[in-house]
């Protein structure tokens, strides 16, 4: 079994940007599992990494919903435990996984949201920031062309933004899977999509697997994708095969696109989706995998800059 970090940084007609942003991502959660770290440690290091880099909707970055305000959501969940930790609409933090993960810890509850997160954030003296610093030039702009009368903001938002997300397996056999997102543009204040939804957003089974999706978060919910992904996995699919019976039934059921990465826990992986591109890396056995465009696999190793 060879440990393996698997990231994908948004689907849709991905900007190019992000592969590079993708790779730094994998290289990162890879770096934590040959220190030492469990697979849990590794996917909130490689989701931190793209919520602090400013091309990906989710941290900084994020699109702003039809009031001008950056609210984010984010799950982590730890397979061996089936522990997971939740927080929706939170505002002023850098880092939603981060704060995931001490929902997951310290608290007895899976998600917390909007005001009573920001409680606990500073009760975790996790630092506020100014709204203004997770806010980017083009985020401001897409949310102003969207508010004018007859715009379509999902169909717009599949243009230009991703969710990200990550799964991963350590040297214990140990699965983990964390995703977090600013949402969809122009969404209604309060709106939650999958991301901070058990079984829709990610999901993680030391037995199964892990998956984490990224799309549209109302059509990810109304299948349950990720465990819908893991159902197939317990049925005998292999993780390539069960993503795609996933994405297929989501396709077909509720007209829905997006993608995924998956793992099983033996290290064997898929990153599969059924929109035009997702950003995706994976790092395992000193090999970095990456590709945007459907059927486009490069390899190159892991140290090696580009
Ligand atoms: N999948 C992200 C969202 O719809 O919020």
């Amino acid at each position: 079994m060879l440990p393996v970090v698997v990231v994908h940084g948004g689907a849709g007609v991905i900007p190019e940007e992000r592969r590079e942003g993708v790779r730094l991502a994998a290289r990162a959660g890879y770096a934590v599992l040959q220190g030492g770290g469990g697979s849990m440690d590794a996917v909130v290091e490689a989701v931190t990494q793209m919520e602090d880099n400013p091309f990906f909707n989710a941290g900084r970055g994020s699109v702003l919903n039809v009031a001008g305000d950056v609210e984010m959501d984010a799950i982590v969940m730890d397979g061996k435990t089936l522990a997971s930790g939740a927080v929706s609409c939170v505002r002023n933090i850098a880092n939603p996984t981060r704060l995931a993960r001490l929902v997951m810890e310290k608290t007895s509850h899976l998600c917390l949201t909007a005001g009573g997160a920001s409680l606990f954030a500073r009760s975790m003296r996790i630092p506020e920031v100014p709204q203004e610093s997770l806010i980017t030039e083009y985020a401001r702009m897409c949310w102003k062309e969207n508010l004018a009368p007859g715009a379509n903001p999902v169909e717009s938002q599949l243009g230009k933004f991703g969710t990200v997300g990550a799964v991963a397996v350590d040297g214990g056999g140990n699965v983990a899977c964390a995703t977090s997102t600013g949402g969809i543009l122009n969404k209604m204040e309060g709106r939650v999509g999958d991301v901070s939804c058990i079984g829709s957003g990610g999901y993680a089974d030391n037995a199964i697997g892990a998956v984490s999706p990224t799309g549209h978060g109302e059509a990810i919910m109304k299948v349950c994708l990720s465990r819908l992904i893991l159902f197939h996995m317990e049925q005998g699919q292999s993780a390539e095969a069960a993503s795609d019976l996933g994405l297929a039934y989501m396709a077909s059921r509720v007209a829905g696109l997006g993608g995924v990465v998956t793992v099983d826990p033996q290290g064997r992986w898929a990153a599969r989706f059924n929109t035009k591109h997702m950003a995706w890396a994976a790092a395992q056995g000193g090999t970095l995998h990456h590709g945007l465009e459907a059927g486009e696999h490069f390899t190159q190793r892991i140290g090696d800059p580009r």
